[in-house]
């Protein structure tokens, strides 16, 4: 791994928020420079993608950290692929590689099919276009996970693993995520491309894609250099996409009923307000 320390970690705890994300939304409108942490023992109102919630008990990580890429927001949209990977990797070395975690498109930490974690990018976009500020919501299942949901998870714990505290998994993580940031400031997500495929689960199997309510049935055909997808139709097209939630294992004729649509890579971000990539 390359790419030179670029960021000065600062770290705000909490023993419960409503969610890091919005604590660090409003450190950046105050003008916190990069590399501030907020951490929450708990979270009484987490968020997760496409307007889920995202449960936080005590035991689990939720932290969110202030980045200030300033590149136009759709590629900073991609850094959330990155703290994916770096979350990964994360989990590998503090389990001295029993564990080797896959990343899913856009931003899952996966363990066999199972979740582990997911990244909640939100930027603050400048009036430019570019983006004033990116903030990056992780959670971590260390100790915890839910048992109830349409799709599985899991957490150290549910793998037999021991369950760090959370600023000894901030510890840890910082290494990878600070590594991985600086490469892609140096090249893009272009340079990270490779690292990303590596650990990408669903690369030329069956999946569905749904975008705006629409399904798309297809292969995962690849990874574009912008973070973008490729699916290859039932027909042998590829269409790209940038946005969407991506279903591994489709089952037969499953459609996009109640799913809703919101996503990963799309900017949604206006000049004044912060949105959620
Ligand atoms: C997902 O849906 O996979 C994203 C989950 C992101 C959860 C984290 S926990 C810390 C930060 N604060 C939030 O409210 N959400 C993110």
């Amino acid at each position: 791994m390359t790419g030179a320390p670029v960021l000065r970690f600062r770290l705000e705890r909490h023993a419960s928020l409503p969610s890091t994300n919005d604590r660090a939304r409003t450190a950046a409108e105050l003008g916190e420079p990069e590399g501030l942490w907020i951490l929450a023992e708990e979270q009484t109102a987490g968020r997760g993608r496409l307007g889920r919630s995202w449960r936080s008990p005590r035991g689990n990580f939720h932290g969110s950290l202030l980045l200030r890429p300033d590149r136009p927001l759709a590629e900073c949209a991609t850094l959330s692929l990155v703290a994916a990977l770096a979350v990964a990797e994360a989990i590998e070395a503090l389990t001295a590689g029993r564990l080797r975690p896959r990343v899913k498109w856009p931003n899952d930490v996966l363990v066999g099919r199972a979740k582990l974690a997911g990244i909640l990018p939100e930027a603050i976009g400048g009036a430019d276009g570019r983006c004033d500020a990116l903030i990056l919501g992780i959670g971590v299942n260390l100790a915890h996970h839910p048992v109830d949901l349409d799709r599985p998870a899991t957490s150290l714990t549910g793998l037999e693993e021991p369950a760090p505290g959370i600023e000894a998994f901030l510890e840890v993580l910082c290494g990878p995520l600070e590594a991985r940031y600086a490469r892609w400031r140096e090249g893009g997500f272009a340079a990270l491309r490779e690292a990303w495929l590596a650990r990408a689960v669903g690369i030329g199997e069956p999946v569905r894609l749904v975008v705006g309510g629409a399904a798309h049935e297809g292969r995962l055909a690849d990874l574009g250099r912008d973070g973008s997808i490729l699916l290859e139709s039932p027909t042998g097209c590829l269409e790209r996409f940038g946005t969407g939630e991506l279903f591994l294992d489709p089952p037969p004729g499953a459609g996009a009923e109640g799913v809703e649509a919101a996503f990963a890579i799309a900017a949604e971000s206006s000049s004044r307000g912060a949105g959620r990539l």
